[in-house]
């Protein structure tokens, strides 16, 4: 292992601004939600669901490739994968809680306040996730990839 990247644009970290779009991507379907447009509000959600989907893919591939031990600085592997999980099972909850919402139910007023509250939980969720990705594993993808084609692994984030 060698010291971090010298050139800040070669660093992993720079990747992190994809947690920012899904959640103002997470954040477009709540306000869809609150304007009682459904059909938008399941959009923005499907679309946020194909980049996390993208972004983990990407994250779970660099895994095998960086760390044979399974751990990362003795924080083990399946926390992230594990949360990433968690993550995932929540966005395919709201999708169906959505789909179900509608216009003419006299009780839709109250499910879209549960709906909203049950999604403060992943924001709160993705936002832990992103703290311990930031602090632990993309300094640890920049120590892991000094000598080993970074910008290669990068790209991939990109595609
Ligand atoms: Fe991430
Ligand atoms: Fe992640």
């Amino acid at each position: 292992m060698t010291d971090g990247p010298a050139n800040a644009s070669e660093t992993f970290l720079t990747l992190l601004s994809a947690h920012a779009g899904m959640l103002d991507r997470f954040l477009q379907h709540q306000e869809a939600l609150l304007a009682q447009d459904f059909g938008r509000a399941l959009e923005r959600l499907l679309e946020t669901r194909r980049e996390f989907e993208q972004h983990v893919r990407a994250e779970e591939e660099l895994f095998p490739r960086l760390f044979a031990d399974n751990e990362v600085q003795g924080t083990p592997l399946d926390l992230f994968t594990g949360e990433h999980k968690h993550l995932r099972e929540l966005l395919t909850a709201f999708e169906s809680a959505t789909r179900r919402l509608d216009r003419a139910d006299p009780a839709v007023m109250r499910r879209l306040i549960e709906l909203i509250e049950e999604e403060a939980l992943w924001k709160s969720f993705f936002l832990h996730h992103d703290e311990r990705e930031r602090n632990l594993l993309y300094p640890a993808f920049d120590r892991g990839t000094a000598d080993a084609g970074r910008q290669e692994l990068l790209s991939r984030f990109h595609a």
